[in-house]
This record gives C-alpha cells, sequence and structure tokens, in this order.
C-alpha cells in the first residue's frame, strides 16, 4: 500500500509531486522519492522517512522539468532503506510501484544474468525486465511485461528516450487519472488530483494509460484506443486538509456527524430506508438463508455490530468473516448466500479476494465502500456508498460509524421486505437512527474530559476491553484503535468469557474499559466489572446515562444518551475514537501515521 502519482503538463513537476504525495503519504510513509525528466535527462531523489524528509532533500538540488513520477513508500519487499525506496532505475527505465511481484525469482533468473541490482526490491527487478524487454516501443514493452508478471501492481514508468510522457499500467493496485488544464495526473487516489480537478477516472486493470503533456489516452493491449469512465467527486481540497484541526484524526472524529446524515438522508424516503437510487432491489433480500458480512480490521468490527443487528430483526444466521482468513476456507457459501464486503478503501486486497470468491460461488454481493469507483465497488452486484468524504488518518473512525449507519439501513429494509417489521416500526427506527446520529454530539462534548481522564492511560502497557453482546463487538474496534494509534498493548474479551483465562492478567492497576450499554445484559457485566475491581482493575466505564452504578466499581464513568441497545454503537464509538486519540497524544505519537501501518491494505 503505497502511494503514487504522474505527471505530464506545464507545470514544474517536481512541485506537482511532492505536493501530490503529501496527499497520499497516508497510504505509506517508510521513504519517498520523485524522478523528473527534463532535456537534461531523468533525475531522482529519494528519502528515508515521510515526504518531508524528501522535501528537506529536495532544497539541496535544483529540478527543471514538467514530466515526472513521485512514490511514498510502506515497504513490503526490501527493507526500509534509501537504495529501496522508489523510483527505481534500470538501464533506460525508470519506474515507480505500487504491488507485489509475486515471480520476481523467476524474472530475476529468466533475465538477470550478468545484471547487478543495487535495491532488495522487487520493483528494481521488474524495472529490469521492462528494459530487457523495450525495444523502443513502450507499449509493446508493457504489453509483453504484463504478459509476463504475476502479482498485483500499479506502474508509472518513463522511457529515457522518451520525452514528457508518462505510461501506467495495473493490476490489482489502484490507480486514477485526469486532465486538467496544468496537463495530465495519475494517482493512486484522487486526493492527489483534487487540487487540479474533481473528474477523474479509474485506470483499468491491464491497459495502457498514455499521460502527455496535452492530452492522456487509455489502450487495451491489443493496441485499441479505450474510454474512460469518468467520474465525479463532490468534495473539495479543503475536505483532504485538516482545516485547523491539530490531526486528521480529530477532525475525522468531529465530521462523523456530517458524515452520518450525508450517508443517511439519501436513502431516506417518507421515514423509510429507500435503495432505489443505489439500484439495489428488495428482491437480493428475498430467498437468501444465509448472510457472509466479510472485511478486515475496523470494517470487519462493523460487520460485528451488523451480525447483531441483522439476527435480531431479520432473524437469518449472519456470519462474519475476516477477510484474509475467508478467501482461503473455500467457504459454503452459494446463490442463496448474500455477501456483504465492507471497505472503506475499496482497494484492500483481501477483502477485493474475498469478493471476487463469493462471486465465483454465485453468491449476491453488496458492498459498503467509501471511496467512489474503488475496485471493490465495480465488482460488487450492488454497493451501498457511505457518504463520510475522504478519511486521511489511518485510523478508521467516521468511516466505522457510517458503516455501522450503512447497516442500519440494511436491517430495516431487509426487515421490512422480509415481514419481520411493519412500515410503522421501520419509521420508528430510523427516529431511533437520527437520536443516534444527534448523540454524536453529546459524546463529542466529553472531548476535554476524556482529554483529562485518559493522562491516567500514557504510561500503561497492557489495557483490556470487556462487553457483552454488541458491546463486545465495540470492545474489539476499541482496542484496534487503542493499539494502532497508542501502542499500548491491549484486548477486546466477552466479558462473560474473562473468568476462562484472562482474568489471570487483571492485577492491580491494570485498566479495564467495561462497555455496559446493553440493558439486555447490564447486571451480567456489573458482576464481571465486580471481578475485575476486586483484582484491582482500573475500571473506566461507559454506560447509557440513568443507570444505577455504585461509584465503587468504577474509577471514571461516561454515559452515552439512553437508547434502545441497537442504537447505541454510534455514540459509543466516538467515545472510545477519544481515548484512543487522546492517549496517543498523550503518549507524544504520530496519531496519523502510526508506525508500521499504512491507510489501505493493497498488498497480501
Ligand atoms: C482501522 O483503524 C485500520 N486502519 C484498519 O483496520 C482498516 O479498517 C482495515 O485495514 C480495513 O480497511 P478498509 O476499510 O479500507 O478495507
Amino acid at each position: 500500500m503505497c502511494g503514487i502519482i504522474g505527471f505530464s503538463g506545464s507545470l514544474e513537476a517536481a512541485d506537482v509531486l511532492v505536493t501530490g504525495l503529501e496527499q497520499l503519504e497516508y497510504r505509506g510513509y517508510d521513504s519517498a522519492g520523485i524522478a523528473v525528466q527534463s532535456k537534461q535527462g531523468i533525475q531522482s531523489v529519494k528519502a528515508v522517512g515521510n515526504v518531508g524528509a524528501l522535501k528537506e532533500k529536495l532544497k539541496e538540488k535544483v529540478f527543471h522539468g514538467s514530466c515526472g513520477i513521485g512514490h511514498t513508500r510502506w515497504a513490503t519487499h526490501g527493507g526500509v532503506s534509501e537504495v529501496n525506496a522508489h523510483p527505481h532505475q534500470f538501464g533506460k527505465i525508470t519506474l515507480i510501484h505500487n504491488g507485489i511481484i509475486e515471480n520476481y525469482k523467476e524474472i530475476w533468473e529468466e533475465y538477470g544474468a550478468g545484471k547487478t541490482l543495487v535495491s532488495q526490491t522487487d520493483t528494481e527487478i521488474a524495472a529490469l525486465l521492462f528494459d530487457k524487454l523495450y525495444q523502443g516501443k513502450p507499449e509493446e514493452t508493457i504489453k509483453k511485461a504484463v504478459s509476463i508478471l504475476e502479482g498485483s501492481y500499479a506502474f508509472c514508468i518513463i522511457f529515457e528516450d522518451i520525452p514528457d510522457i508518462v505510461y501506467c499500467v495495473r493490476k490489482v493496485s489502484p490507480l486514477v487519472a485526469a486532465r486538467a488544464k496544468e496537463g495530465s495526473f495519475v494517482a493512486s487516489d484522487v486526493t492527489a488530483l483534487i487540487a487540479y480537478t474533481q473528474d477523474y477516472f479509474v485506470l483499468p486493470e491491464e491497459t495502457i494509460l498514455v499521460l502527455k503533456q496535452d492530452t492522456l489516452y487509455l489502450e487495451d493491449l491489443d493496441g485499441n484506443q479505450v474510454e474512460p469512465e469518468m467520474l465525479h467527486v463532490n468534495w473539495d481540497t479543503t475536505a483532504a486538509q485538516k482545516n485547523g484541526y491539530p490531526h486528521y484524526m480529530i477532525k475525522e472524529i468531529h465530521e462523523q456527524a456530517e458524515a452520518l446524515r450525508n450517508t443517511i438522508l439519501p436513502r431516506i424516503k417518507d421515514n423509510m430506508p429507500n435503495f432505489e437510487a443505489e439500484q439495489i432491489p428488495d428482491s437480493i433480500f428475498k430467498g437468501i438463508d444465509q448472510i457472509k458480512i466479510v472485511a478486515c480490521g475496523t470494517a470487519m468490527h462493523a460487520g460485528m455490530v451488523g451480525k447483531v443487528l441483522l439476527e435480531k430483526r431479520v432473524r437469518i444466521p449472519v456470519g462474519v468473516e475476516i477477510a484474509s482468513e475467508f478467501r482461503y476456507q473455500n467457504p459454503i457459501i452459494n446463490e442463496k448466500t448474500l455477501v456483504i464486503v465492507i471497505s472503506q478503501s475499496g482497494e484492500t486486497i483481501d477483502t477485493l479476494a474475498s469478493l471476487r470468491l463469493a462471486k465465483s460461488k454465485k453468491a449476491i454481493t453488496l458492498a459498503i465502500v467509501n471511496v467512489k469507483g474503488s475496485t471493490i465497488a465495480r465488482e460488487s452486484d450492488y454497493v451501498l456508498y457511505t457518504h463520510a468524504g475522504p478519511e486521511i488518518a489511518v485510523a478508521s473512525t467516521k468511516a466505522y460509524t457510517v458503516q455501522i449507519a450503512a447497516l442500519v439501513l440494511l436491517t430495516m429494509r431487509m426487515a421490512y421486505v422480509s415481514g419481520m417489521s411493519d412500515i410503522e416500526v421501520i419509521k420508528k427506527d430510523y427516529e431511533l437512527l437520527k437520536l443516534a446520529e444527534e448523540a454524536v454530539h453529546i459524546s463529542l462534548a466529553k472531548e476535554e474530559e476524556i482529554k483529562e481522564l485518559t493522562n491516567i492511560l500514557k504510561e500503561k502497557e497492557d489495557l483490556f476491553f470487556i462487553g457483552r453482546g454488541i458491546d463486545y463487538a465495540l470492545s474489539c474496534e476499541g482496542s484496534i484503535k487503542l493499539k494502532e494509534i497508542s501502542y499500548i498493548h491491549s484486548e477486546a474479551y466477552a466479558a462473560g468469557e474473562l473468568k476462562h483465562g484472562t482474568i489471570s492478567l487483571i492485577t492491580e492497576g491494570v485498566p479495564v474499559i467495561a462497555i455496559a450499554t446493553q440493558e439486555s445484559v447490564y447486571a451480567k457485566m456489573i458482576s464481571n466489572i465486580r471481578e475485575v475491581r476486586a483484582r484491582g482493575a482500573l475500571v473506566i466505564l461507559i454506560t447509557q446515562e440513568g443507570v444505577e452504578v455504585e461509584p465503587s466499581i468504577y474509577n471514571y464513568h461516561l454515559t452515552i444518551p439512553k437508547l434502545p441497545d441497537e442504537f447505541t454503537p454510534i455514540p459509543t464509538a466516538v467515545l472510545l475514537q477519544l481515548i484512543a486519540y487522546y492517549t496517543s497524544v498523550h503518549r507524544g505519537l504520530n496519531v496519523d501515521q502510526p508506525r508500521n501501518l499504512a491507510k489501505s491494505v493493497t498488498v497480501e
């Protein structure tokens, strides 16, 4: 999951590339580099670290040229080093790459005789292959190369003897492109293009994109011109900026009420969920006998909430599957299975592979995706887009709550279509969903209190989240949020499971975040909290407001407004996000770009 960008036009390429890489940095920030083509040939600069480190190095060099490529890396093949940073050059080829070349060894054995590599990357071997195949015709070279290359790739390639043109080709890894008055652009995602245009297209797989200063065009591997399918993004540059917030994450936490409104309202007609505009027919919900929700990380945790909602209201078996497991399990699914894939980026490789597997088994596939035109969105039978706007912070927040909202809407529609709920019940559900959305503001109003209480967590090294039912799903989400940005080891546990082992780890001062919003199991939760309290746990308790709680069982008590159990996740999630955020801030960490992580996992 790297960020790549290419440009050919009327501007200084170095400026365009660096600015674009700053927008793409959330995709990977181990190292960065650019290559610019000018009359003096191709000049490259690379630096370990984020784009800021590259900018420092660029101060030492004068770069003039209006064609170039840029890359910000999340290391997959080859460690973090300047020599492994992209762009890579071999012979007449200079290129950047996002993906993994699986047959790099075979390619090296076949074409590497007598050659010397300077890096430990598969990408340099790909550059060697292109150079070996190059006989003066770029398109022919690319066509031959893609017939040899195996794995995932998005390449931007400059040929030394062909000035001011960038050639691109992709398979699995994402690339979008656009034409603006300043020139022709290609990038991993639209956040790098939005400063120039809101109209773009997704580069079809195994199609060659030719980026020239005054035009761009697509051709398939048989040399036929391909018309791009244009898309329009309705947010502007500021949406992908911090706008005065210290971090993208806290900005995106505060954008949730708007993100929820933008996701819910367009799907409501006469106070009922309505998917006509999405062309999702009620027929797909009739006749199914099971649902599989497949995703990774936070998206999978949203799926866990969806399972509770759907099984309660629609009474169909729902399985939540980790995509990286599901894709290798030979799952028992068929044309009577609805497979819901959830992905903010729409590019997560394991979720995409699971989608393709589900389709191969004739299952009905529906995607809940935030990025318009993304691969998962385009390959699913049906798409229910979330409208959270760009989510830049690696830690997913607003995407999670709008995924839950999308699952609530689907649950309401399926309950109505299946006859499990009548129209009045569904209309009341909508009123409750609006209350849950408004409750976000009440949770956000606890920000200062949470900023203060999380001071007790900054020195901790182990922490537990416990909950029952839907609160167990929220515990899983709270745990990943905290882990990934504060580096505190944390575990989520079904509260009733603690006594089967983990409670041995609860000793004096060990923090336990106990989520007890579910009225149906509240008494059981209080018993579990007493058990950890008796062993010295430092308890941060989350309940609905108005419940009786003895002060002796907690150190801190946070509340959400009173709501029916199934509508509590959205305000609860905001509290957990704020806890993770301020714990990371207190520890002085890079909240938006945590170590080892990147925003979209587009490699296995
Ligand atoms: C969540 O905070 C993480 N960034 C990660 O778990 C993420 O949710 C996961 O990689 C799935 O990404 P996707 O939604 O883009 O598919």
